[in-house]
């Protein structure tokens, strides 16, 4: 599949709406956030694009001062998912974060993501009970860059 990865802008709010509502039925982000997430300066956010279709997305939230970013969202549309996609995202994101930890957080019943992580180098080293709004509780994960810096 000859897909693309490139920086996201303001232009794929749309798109991006729709892919979040489609990756995260529960609690897809609202207009404000994804508006944020597109906009804000230390944000890197990257597309994966087939054609003129946006078919997966990642944000990572550069905290330049404690030299860590946090991976805000990734999603790869249902259809497109399992071909390396969110991998590829992941990878180019960590490239362009330029720092040396990235940590996130994922709902403990999300095994998709979870093995992602764990396959990208991702160690477990927090618990956040009930941190989702329906009460679920969080894994936080992260990933030391230095060797990659
Ligand atoms: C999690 C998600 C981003 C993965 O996207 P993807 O493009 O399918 O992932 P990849 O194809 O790059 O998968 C890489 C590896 O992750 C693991 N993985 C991905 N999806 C998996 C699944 N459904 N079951 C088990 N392992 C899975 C596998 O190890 C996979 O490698 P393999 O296919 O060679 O076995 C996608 O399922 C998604 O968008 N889910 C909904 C949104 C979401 O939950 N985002 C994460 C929030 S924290």
């Amino acid at each position: 599949m000859q897909y693309r990865i490139q920086t996201a802008n303001w232009r794929d709010l749309g798109a991006l709406r729709t892919l979040e509502q489609e990756c995260f039925p529960i609690d897809a982000w609202p207009l404000f956030d994804l508006i944020g997430v597109l906009s804000f300066p230390s944000v890197v956010r990257l597309k994966a694009v087939l054609g003129d279709k946006l078919i997966g997305f990642i944000a990572g939230d550069r905290r330049s001062s404690q030299n860590l970013a946090w991976i805000a969202t990734i999603g790869v549309r249902p259809a497109y998912q399992r071909q390396g996609i969110a991998s590829a995202l992941l990878k180019a994101c960590e490239a362009q974060l330029q720092v040396a930890r990235v940590r996130l957080s994922v709902r403990v019943d999300n095994l998709p993501a979870i093995r992602l992580y764990q396959v990208h180098g991702y160690q477990r080293v927090g618990y956040w009970p009930e941190y989702y709004q329906d009460k679920s509780d969080a894994i936080v994960f992260e990933k030391s860059m230095e060797t990659a810096l």
